[in-house]
Parts: C-alpha cells; structure tokens; sequence
C-alpha cells in the first residue's frame, strides 16, 4: 500500500476516482463536487497493485487543516486505505504547522473517523444533499 502526495500529472486519475465515488456512486452534482478549490489544495493519493484507488485533500487555513473529498473506489474498500489516507492528511498537517485538523462527515463514516479520533461537535446538516456533521482532531 502506497500514499502520498499527488503530483500534478496524478490529478486526471484522482478526479477520475472523485468522479466515480461523489457523482456517479452517491449522485453528488458536478457543480458541486467541482468547487473550484483543487488548485490551492494539497492533494494525497493511495496505490493498491500500481493503480490510484484513493484520494483526500488537505486545505490549510492558519492552524486549522480542513480535510475534505475522502475517497476509495468501492472495489478496494476495507482494506485499510481509507486509514491510510487520513493518517498520511494528518501528518503533512503537522509538518506543515497546522494544530488541528477538521472535517465535515458524512454520517455514515462518523465511525471511520471516530477510530481516527476525531470527534463529532455541532448539529447534523446536508451537504449536496448528504447528511453531514463536522468533526475536529487536535494535532
Ligand atoms: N463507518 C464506520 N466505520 C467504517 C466505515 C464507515 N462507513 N468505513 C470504514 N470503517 C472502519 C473500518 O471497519 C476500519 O476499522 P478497523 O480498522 O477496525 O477494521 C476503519 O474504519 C478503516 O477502514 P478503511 O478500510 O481504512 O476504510 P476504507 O478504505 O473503506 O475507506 C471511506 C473509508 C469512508 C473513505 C470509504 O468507505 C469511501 O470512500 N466511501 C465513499 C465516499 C465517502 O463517503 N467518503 C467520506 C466522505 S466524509
């Protein structure tokens, strides 16, 4: 297993798997999953057998590191990428200074960043009309 920070030719593959999990897999719009913020994001991408499964961003505002677009191509879910991916969110966070990491889940994967240690605070809202809750890791 392999994750690291993507290069810039990495990025056609990395839309490709945000495509097929946002819009394609949970009907996320184009508009919307197209936010216009790619270019000042850090990006990582995972590798399973040489092909890039999954992707994370990392967008560093003073100390806080927003991690957002969390995704691993269902065929290869399980498997411990998902981990990976924040694992490795977390420590470009630290090395580049940040003292907190947060991020908007979807409901369904609170659990998946509970066992990271993040926590839930704030109400449940929709996001692209998926059920969200914000959650924070101090770092
Ligand atoms: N709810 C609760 N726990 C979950 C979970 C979920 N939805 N998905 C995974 N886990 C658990 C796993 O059981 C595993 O626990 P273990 O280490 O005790 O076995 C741990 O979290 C890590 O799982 P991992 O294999 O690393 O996760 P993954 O590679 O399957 O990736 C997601 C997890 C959420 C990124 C993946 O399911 C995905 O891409 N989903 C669709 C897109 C999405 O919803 N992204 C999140 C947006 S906030």
């Amino acid at each position: 297993m392999t994750v690291r920070v993507a290069l810039p030719a990495d990025m056609a593959d990395l839309r490709a798997i945000r495509r097929a999990v946002f819009i394609v897999e949970q009907g996320v719009r184009e508009d919307e999953e197209y936010d216009g913020l790619d270019d000042e994001a850090l990006h990582l991408v995972a590798f399973f057998a040489g092909r890039a499964i999954g992707t994370a961003r990392i967008l560093i505002d003073g100390g806080t590191g927003k991690i957002g677009r969390v995704a691993v191509l269902a065929e290869a879910r399980g498997k411990g990428f998902g981990r990976a991916l924040i694992l490795a969110a977390l420590d470009a966070l630290r090395s580049r200074g940040a003292t907190r990491a947060k991020l908007g889940a979807q409901t369904h994967a609170l659990g998946f960043y509970e066992s990271l240690g993040f926590e839930a605070f704030g109400p449940e809202y929709l996001d692209a009309g998926i059920p969200h809750r914000d959650m924070v890791l101090a770092l």
